[in-house]
């Protein structure tokens, strides 16, 4: 299975001598050492920066698979975020800055922020939500969409929130395993200027979802649309009388804090379980120490808080290291290709984390747009959710980093919660790897048995030991969480393949299961599978991956039709819409293929491999277990 990975040679770059301060701690090599020679000293060190309502009684206990972090200790992440700012010299610092579509601007201190989360979660109360109530979220990036999810956690509610550009029956999936009680939505989400109207595809996904006991529409457009008064309401009606003080729910260390589903190699989506003092932790440790982040930081995540991105590093991360944190509705592209950098030179941002097929895309845009504009508030690069392509690293650091910013590309996953392998600040950048392991995280690169594979051959990427922020469980599904931890030797399966240098930098060179990466989002082919044959028209089908330049990947679908059905450019058109309207678009097949028959095993299952080989051209490699 280990197969040789020649890697030729790259530059290396050492960041700008002004860089060297940035080092974390001091020097990498010996805190890593001493972290996994003593990972629990290790842990409570950071935990000790944080406040807790009550200490912890022992720092892990590892049952395996099972983890308790902190177990004994008392707790609310709120108190993190807002009351430990608001309680001194940060009160009337600028928590959040939320830039619109349309140039529109809302700023909040975090006096501000704490004010209307407690009177958002004094309402919350009132709709009699209680601690591990699950609360489901279809918001657009709006500043209601961050106060609403603090306010869940504020009372001890388990938020599941769903990226707004998810169809109707992802939504729906979601709502159904979670058994959400409640539902916070909108009426619309803007995008280049146009409204899409997100209460309507509440109002589908909820039906045949009997947990749904209300839902609360944020109504910021005009004329308001209407409510259905026996179940919906208005997200300021609701809060119109309330205090803004909320005394913070005590939680236990393991509680749960949320559910984030992920798309897995089955057709469902996997709803991963974070519980409140691991992740407090993880998420805290791995923004001030991979992004050096400092209060006077402008931080701008590009992600939405629908992807655990944004959860850690637009949320959760940032608030609790008293930044301020920018986030907008804006697309790359309007109302021109030159608006982010606008935003950066506008604001000040000095910390930009983004995603590589989005630095792609400024790419063919060219470096005219980035070039009319003040970038020298910047000071840190970051990327995260694919492959950095060395061609797309060369031109973030020339051009956007000017040769003397460091760029963190940062591995991780939904399940780990914080990042895990990344060239931290200060340390030599070596474009196409991803870097070393955080201290605390024990990654290696292994082959199927857990041996570790030497140097420049490919392997499995694992986590050889527990780390506060790790999932704690699939909602409502056992056995997928064991067998994380059950295919290689105990170790922590990722999912991804990598390859390791002499120096011990990580590539990551993709998913080794059925999982397509498309412009950074995580897609299942399995999902998108069932979408289409639930279609009258089909009858199999088939989705790989091919290599995009922009997106990473992109989607093509291998069909076989019904009887009394024939394949037209008109029918491929009815499908691409038929999956964009159930999973939502980024879930829909770029090219659609019908076939008269799919490569399949004896038994029966469908060969991906073989198509993708056919469809790039290459060597489909052994064939001795295809039927005829
Ligand atoms: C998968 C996890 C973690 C937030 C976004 C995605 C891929 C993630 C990188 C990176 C290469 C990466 C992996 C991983 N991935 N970051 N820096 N370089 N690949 O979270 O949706 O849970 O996806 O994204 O394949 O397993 P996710």
């Amino acid at each position: 299975m280990s197969e040789e990975k020649k890697i030729t040679k790259v530059p290396v770059y050492t960041p700008d001598k002004s860089y060297k301060d940035f080092r974390w701690m001091g020097d990498y090599e010996k805190i890593y050492r001493e972290s996994v020679e003593n990972p629990e000293k290790f842990w409570e060190g950071i935990a000790k920066e944080l406040d807790w309502e009550k200490k912890w009684d022992n720092v892990l206990e590892w049952n395996y698979p099972d983890a308790k972090w902190f177990s004994g200790a008392k707790l609310n992440i709120t108190c993190n975020c807002l009351d430990r700012h608001v309680n001194n010299s940060r009160k009337n610092k600028v928590a959040l800055i939320w830039r619109g579509d349309d140039g529109s601007e809302r700023i909040f201190t975090y006096r501000q922020l704490y004010r209307e989360v407690m009177r958002f979660a004094n309402g919350l109360k009132k709709l009699g939500i209680k601690k591990g109530d699950r609360i489901c979220f279809y918001m657009p990036f709006v500043p209601e969409h961050i106060i609403s999810i603090l306010a869940c956690a504020r009372i001890g509610a388990v938020h599941t929130i769903v990226y707004a550009g998810f169809g109707a029956e992802s939504l729906h999936q979601r709502i159904v395993n979670s058994e959400s009680k409640l539902v916070i939505t909108a009426d619309v989400s803007i995008r280049r200027g146009k409204r899409i109207d997100l209460k309507s595809i509440v109002d589908e996904a909820i039906v045949n979802a009997p947990s749904v006991e209300r839902v609360i529409v944020y109504r910021r457009t005009k004329p308001d649309i209407e409510l259905y008064t026996e179940m919906e309401l208005d997200y300021y009606e609701l809060i119109k009388d309330e205090k803004p003080h909320c005394d913070p729910e005590i939680m236990d260390a393991e509680d749960p804090l949320f559910i984030l589903y992920t798309s897995g190699t089955t057709g469902a989506p996997k709803g991963i379980l974070h519980t409140c003092a691991g992740y407090m932790l993880g998420s805290y440790y791995s923004t001030k120490y991979v992004f050096d982040i400092k209060e006077s930081d402008v931080h701008w995540c590009t992600a939405d808080p629908g992807w655990i991105t944004g959860h850690s590093y637009v949320v959760y991360g940032p608030l609790q290291a008293g930044a301020t944190i920018l986030f907008t509705e804006t697309t790359p592209d309007y109302p021109d290709p030159g608006v982010w950098w606008e935003i950066v030179e506008e604001f000040g941002v000095t910390i930009l984390y983004t995603a590589p097929t989005a630095i792609r895309m400024f790419m063919k845009f060219g470096s005219e747009w980035p070039d009319k504009y003040n970038l020298e508030s910047l000071r840190v690069l970051g990327s995260v959710g694919e492959p950095l392509n060395p061609e797309a690293f060369e031109w973030f650091y020339r051009v956007i980093g000017k040769e003397k910013l460091p760029i963190v590309d940062t591995w991780w996953q939904t399940e780990t919660g914080m990042h895990m392998i990344t060239t931290l600040v200060g340390e030599p950048m070596k474009p196409g790897f991803v870097g070393k392991p955080l201290p605390g995280v024990v990654a290696d690169v292994v082959d199927k048995t857990g041996n570790p594979v030497p140097p420049e051959t490919a392997g499995r990427l694992v986590i050889k030991t527990p780390w506060p922020s790790m999932m704690r469980g699939i909602w409502g599904s056992r056995e997928i969480y064991e067998k994380y931890w059950s295919e290689i030797n105990g170790y922590y399966t990722v999912g991804d393949m990598a390859v390791k240098d002499k120096d011990g930098y990580i590539m990551i060179i993709g998913r080794a299961d059925d999982v397509i990466i498309v412009a950074g989002h995580n897609i299942g082919t399995a999902e998108v599978e069932s979408a289409l044959v639930a279609h009258e028209a089909v009858a199999e089908a088939a989705v790989i991956g091919v290599p995009d330049p922009l997106k990473g990947n992109l989607i093509k679908a291998f069909l076989i039709l019904r009887n009394g059905y024939s394949g037209s450019e008109k029918l491929a058109n009815e499908l691409k819409y038929h999956v964009r309207m159930t999973l939502g678009p980024i879930s829909m097949p770029a090219e659609i293929n019908f076939m008269e028959t799919l490569p399949k095993t004896r038994s029966g299952k469908i060969m991906r491999r073989v198509l993708k080989a056919q469809d790039m051209g290459v060597d489909p490699g052994d064939l001795s277990t295809m039927e005829d």
